[in-house]
């Protein structure tokens, strides 16, 4: 049993995070922004060390890609700065940091996979915070994890896959982009990862996202067969959907880290346990997608 802390306990893996390690038997102190945020960091200071954490595990992050692009300073307040307070506090005081990064961070033009030690060149705003924060985390010199995930959906909060099923119950036909390639990740594979992380030894940058790869469009087409869906899904291009951020043409991460690498499952069988368990998914189409 380890005493940990989780921030942005609230945000849809933060909340993962937190049930998970109840559930894993750990002292839990889950934290939402209107109890902790990390941009304060006299209250950062304070709450790291006003008990003897073993591991924070930092899930709280201005997500907005889009929103970043106009308010960068204020992304770079919460992911990067932010991820400083904790990072200086977690060093004092000797705890272990586990801080939730992003495929972001590189500018996705690279013909295979990412690993860890490849060059991080952010081209949006939140990727350049998000890069700024495990740059925070490993200047402090403390004990810490920089885990880098992608394509994220689960419970408590707006995600791609739920957009997408909301869509196809109110319309006939959806188009979906086709020519961006990563690796979907439910929050229900990568929570009990970041928790076992957070008593584990291994230091540096990890790779952890689900197995296999697919672009948005075929993960839509693979989301609504499983639900069931008569909505007809239509692959478009990058171009054609133009958003304020630009977005990596190749997000897929891999691991060249060995024994302590970060594994999670097949993305398919994650879609299906998230359909699952939300009670999407039919039985059928589940059992013969895997
Ligand atoms: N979603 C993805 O596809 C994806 C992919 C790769 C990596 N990630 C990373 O995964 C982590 C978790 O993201 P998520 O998808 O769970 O996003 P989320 O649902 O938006 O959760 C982020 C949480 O952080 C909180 N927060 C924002 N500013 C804060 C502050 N100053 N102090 C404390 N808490 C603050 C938010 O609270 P409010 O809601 O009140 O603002 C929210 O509860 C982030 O580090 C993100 O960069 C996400």
């Amino acid at each position: 049993m380890a005493r940990v802390l989780v921030t942005g306990a609230g945000g849809m893996l933060g909340s993962a995070v937190a049930a998970t390690a109840v559930a894993a038997g750990h002292d839990v102190g889950a934290r939402e922004r209107s109890r902790l945020d990390i941009t304060d960091a006299a209250a950062v200071q304070e709450a790291i060390g006003a008990e003897p954490w073993d591991a924070v595990v930092n899930c709280a992050a201005w997500t907005d890609v889009d929103g970043a692009e106009e308010h960068e300073a204020q992304a770079i307040a919460v992911n990067g700065e932010g991820a400083g307070n904790l990072a200086r506090a977690c060093a004092a005081a000797g705890t272990r940091l586990v801080h939730v990064s992003t495929d972001y961070v590189f500018d996705g033009t690279k013909a295979g996979p990412y690993v860890e030690s490849d060059p991080a060149a952010p081209r949006s705003a939140y990727g350049r915070g998000k890069l700024a924060g495990e740059e925070a985390v490993a200047a402090a010199g403390g004990d810490h994890a920089i885990v880098r995930t992608s394509w994220l959906y689960g419970a408590g909060g707006g995600n791609f896959v739920d957009t997408i099923l909301r869509l196809a119950g109110e319309r006939d036909s959806i188009s979906v982009v086709d020519d961006q390639l990563g690796r979907p990740t439910w929050t229900g594979d990568l929570a009990p990862a970041l928790v076992a992380c957070a008593t584990a030894p291994a230091t540096g940058i990890f790779h952890a996202a689900g197995q296999g790869s697919c672009t948005w469009f075929e993960l839509a087409r693979a989301a609504l067969e499983l639900a069931g869906s008569p909505c007809r899904v239509e692959p478009t291009s990058t171009e054609s959907f133009p958003r304020p951020a630009p977005r990596p043409a190749n997000s897929v991460l891999d691991s060249e880290r060995g024994a302590d690498a970060v594994k999670l499952g097949a993305w398919e069988d994650g879609l299906v346990a998230y359909l699952t368990d939300i009670g999407v998914a039919q039985p059928a189409a589940a059992g013969g997608a895997q």
